[in-house]
């Protein structure tokens, strides 16, 4: 792919951008119309050149706001968005996400480029286990299925029997128990702990975890659940798998992005509160306005260093430098196991 300058719009392209901008949910959110005009110059440009490039962006639900609005083809969780750059038939994938999320899909479509805008957007669980210790911990309990959420680097993904996210662990876990009686799960302590407690499995013995965590997850604090509860009557609090077991003791509804929006848009109630990053809770409100959101959120700093600029930038330059690349190897292994997880989430397989 060779360098290529965005097209320019023209005052009324623009001002139809602004417009599209606005009602897809930019001003629900309060930006106001000197920000809007300033959003449509970037993302009119990055439409237009994501058509000449052939390329599609998914948006992970913690991406900006401008970005899902206005350049994302497909938003959801990390689940939906591995399917559906599998399935995908551009030529190139601009991933608004962080690195693991762009392995994902380079993994699964090893033909396609992918770009990631932001180089730096890691993630504290990928970065808590290295492809070493998973091979030590194979060592330590034989026999034992290693499932892996997707948030791990594509050398952990090469290194374990299956894939699990947010939308399906529980779900997966009960499919391997139902022929093993021991399971390693990793990164995430605190979600390997909520398993245990769901899958009523005894931590260390039967279900062996990794002491990985999620800067924004593990903060939230369970003391403060009673006072919200106070603060606003009937509200319905909803937390992501990744929070501490203390906190999801005191909630409504424990689960991935995806289960979360769905249980928003399923139910009724007088307020919501996403305990989670800030990123749903704001997608939450362009996609519902009529509901009420509290919020109890923190950012993700590798999810907020995408801007639309980052964005542009790489469809005008997909340099090397910042194309997401997988040894062919590792990429057969870590598919195998991206695959498995597919399979046994979409019960298209006995095991
Ligand atoms: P979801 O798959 O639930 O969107 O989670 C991804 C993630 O990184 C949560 O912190
Ligand atoms: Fe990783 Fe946590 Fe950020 Fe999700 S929110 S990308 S788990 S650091």
């Amino acid at each position: 792919m060779r360098a290529l300058r965005a097209p320019m719009p023209s005052a009324a392209q623009l001002e139809a951008e602004q417009d599209r901008l606005s009602c897809g949910g930019l001003a629900d959110l309060g930006f106001c119309a000197k920000d809007l005009a300033q959003l449509a110059a970037l993302t009119w440009r990055i439409n237009a050149l994501k058509a000449l490039r052939k390329a599609v962006i998914p948006g992970h639900v913690y991406q900006r706001p401008e970005i899902l609005v206005g350049v994302a083809d497909f938003i959801g969780d990390s689940y939906k968005l591995a399917k559906l750059c599998a399935e995908t038939k551009a030529a190139a994938i601009v991933f608004c996400g962080v690195r693991f999320m762009a392995e994902t899909a380079k993994i699964l479509s090893p033909e396609k480029t992918v770009l990631l805008p932001a180089a730096g957007a890691g993630c504290s669980l990928s970065e808590s286990i290295t492809a070493a210790d998973v091979r030590r911990l194979k060592a330590a309990h034989p026999g034992a299925p290693v499932a892996a959420y997707i948030n791990t680097s594509a050398e952990v993904k090469a290194e374990v029997d299956v894939i699990v996210t947010s939308a399906n662990a529980e779900r997966i876990l009960r499919r391997l128990y139902a022929k093993q009686p021991k399971v390693v799960f990793v990164p995430d302590e605190m979600m390997g702990r909520n398993l245990a407690a769901s899958l009523g499995k005894k931590l260390g013995e039967e279900l062996v975890i990794w002491k990985g965590s999620c800067i924004v997850h593990d903060k939230f604090d369970a003391f403060s659940i009673a006072l919200y509860r106070k603060a606003y009557p009937g509200v319905r609090i909803l937390a992501h798998t990744e929070c501490s077991p203390a906190l999801v003791a005191l909630v409504d509804f424990v689960g991935g992005t995806g289960d979360m929006m769905a249980y928003v848009e399923k139910t009724r109630a007088p307020y919501y509160m996403l305990v989670t990053e800030c990123g749903l809770g704001e997608l939450a409100r362009t996609r519902f306005p009529e509901k009420n959101f509290v919020f109890m959120c923190r950012l993700c700093p590798y999810m907020k260093m995408t801007d639309l600029r980052a964005v542009l930038r790489v469809l005008e330059d997909p340099s090397p430098s910042v194309r997401v690349e997988v040894p062919a190897e590792t990429a057969a292994r870590a598919k195998a196991a991206v695959r498995r997880m597919f399979e046994l989430a979409e019960d298209t397989v006995k095991l």
